[in-house]
């Protein structure tokens, strides 16, 4: 068969959630690490990664058309990976519909990549879509790059199996990663410019682990410790389940002051009856008083939350419950999406499915409520003092964007750097941002 010659150039494309934009950068740092260069913007380049999203239909048949538009300028075809979720779930059928897919490789698997462009180049098609128990961490090169805002995949997989979720299939078993290589990453991203972490897990909240002295922690003996580092100045963490929010997590929204107010807790719906059938094993009381606790310890905090409309057997009166869960929380911002049937999950073959009609009609009453709720809430803001970590350059002259304590972003005219804390007043509230005067180029 014949053999390409060895890729020089890359390109990685997420999609999904932040966890595989974690993972895209993971790659892209290993792709380096062999000798392999970015592409430079309007480029082609020899390798091309699709790091996919299997979550919804709409995700998942994207990849398809992402890979017919992938000819180079000269018509030949760059070498083409598939890897994430559905990667992971449609392998095969990736391998059967797209002749150009020369990779396949799962979310667990991609530190094997090098050895399967060197068999790519030989002419032969791989998949790897194992889930070896050892993780795929311990053989990725070692952290050099971060912007100020950095994530840190700290926990994977989920053991939950809400009844229309894949991605107990595509991610596997729930793992924690240990401690001591977390702390270990979190130096070198704060080394290389990182004031801010996010730790990500699809239940980053169940995350366990062994601090230095052995003592067995949860997240908030993780973010303590993190706090630590003098030039790590926030700390965020996501995406949590309402089961897993414990005690000792709450309190450290009181006693950690790096730990940045703001909490993502997905609820999915309103109706007790739509929960149990979701299999996601708490009601929406048990839900609330989750968000009386945190709010009890910081009544600032920012909710975030997901939201499905349009589950298999909702109905108008169901769906009300969703609305009127939404008005008693009050939530900074949220996402809400419709129901999507995904093959092998028992939701899928559920009687009652939804016409695309009622979804369309619910999902446009739920984001009008949600609009509603963050403008109040970006609202109510305006007026405070507070910091703002400096991410990017804004579109006006001297202008600076970036993200106030409650995720809000902010822009603001003066003279600043990226990854400087300052100090602003918030002034204006629109739709999706504030502005913000600059009143000092410290912290509060
Ligand atoms: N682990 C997180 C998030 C997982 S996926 C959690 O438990 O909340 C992110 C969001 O996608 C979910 O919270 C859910 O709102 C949405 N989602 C997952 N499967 C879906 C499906 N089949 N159809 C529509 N939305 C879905
Ligand atoms: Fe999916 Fe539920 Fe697990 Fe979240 S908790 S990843 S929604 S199965
Ligand atoms: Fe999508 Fe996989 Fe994340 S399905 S949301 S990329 S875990």
């Amino acid at each position: 068969m014949a053999s390409t010659p060895a890729p020089q150039t890359y390109r990685v494309k997420s999609f999904g959630c932040q966890m595989n934009v974690y993972d895209g950068e993971r790659m892209a740092e290993l792709l380096a690490s062999q000798g392999l260069s970015p592409a430079a913007e309007g480029n082609d380049a020899d390798l091309v990664v699709l790091n996919t999203c299997h979550i919804r239909e709409k995700a998942a048949e994207k990849v398809y058309s992402d890979i017919g538009r992938l000819r180079r300028k000269d018509g030949s075809s760059p070498l083409i990976a598939v890897a994430g979720c559905v990667a992971q779930a449609e392998g095969e059928e990736i391998m059967t519909r797209a002749p150009a897919v020369k990779m396949v490789v799962g979310p667990q698997a991609y530190h094997r990549l090098p050895e399967m462009i060197a068999e790519a180049q030989a002419g032969r098609r791989v998949t790897d879509t194992d889930m070896p128990a050892e993780t795929k961490f311990d053989a990725l090169p070692a952290r050099r790059k971060s912007g100020p805002s950095a994530f840190l995949t700290v926990q994977e997989g989920c053991d939950k199996f809400c009844t229309y979720c894949v991605v107990p299939y595509t991610r596997g078993a729930e793992i924690s990663r240990p401690f001591k290589d977390l702390i270990a990453e979190a130096e070198r991203l704060v080394a290389a410019g990182a004031r801010e972490i996010t730790l990500l897990g699809q239940n980053v909240n169940a995350w366990t682990g062994e601090d230095f002295s052995g003592r067995a922690v949860g997240l908030e003996g993780l973010a303590l410790h993190l706090a630590k580092l003098p030039d790590l100045r926030r700390i965020r963490y996501t995406t949590s389940h309402p089961n897993d929010m414990t005690d000792a997590l709450i309190a450290a929204h009181r006693d950690n002051p790096k730990l940045m107010p703001f909490l993502h807790l997905p609820v999915q719906a309103g109706s007790d009856r739509v929960l149990k059938a979701m299999n996601r094993s708490h009601t929406a009381e048990s839900y609330l008083k989750v968000l009386d606790k945190v709010r009890a310890v910081r009544p600032d905090i920012a909710l975030s939350g997901d939201f499905i409309v349009g589950f298999p057997g909702e109905t108008e009166a169901e769906f009300a419950e969703t609305l009127a869960l939404v008005e008693a929380v009050g939530y900074a911002q949220c996402f809400s999406f419709k129901y999507s049937p995904r093959p092998g999950t028992p939701a899928a073959t559920m009687d009652g499915q939804v016409p695309a009609d009622v979804m369309d009609n619910r999902l446009q009453r739920l984001q009008d409520a949600l609009n509603r709720s963050q403008v109040a809430f970006n609202q109510a803001t305006v007026g405070r003092r507070c910091e703002v970590l400096v991410e990017r350059k804004g579109k006006l002259p001297g202008q600076w964007l970036g993200k106030t304590p409650w995720l809000q972003s902010a822009h603001f005219v003066g003279e600043a750097a990226i990854g400087d804390i300052v100090t602003v007043d918030l002034i204006e509230a629109g739709a999706n941002s504030l502005s913000a005067r600059l009143v000092a180029l410290t912290a509060v």
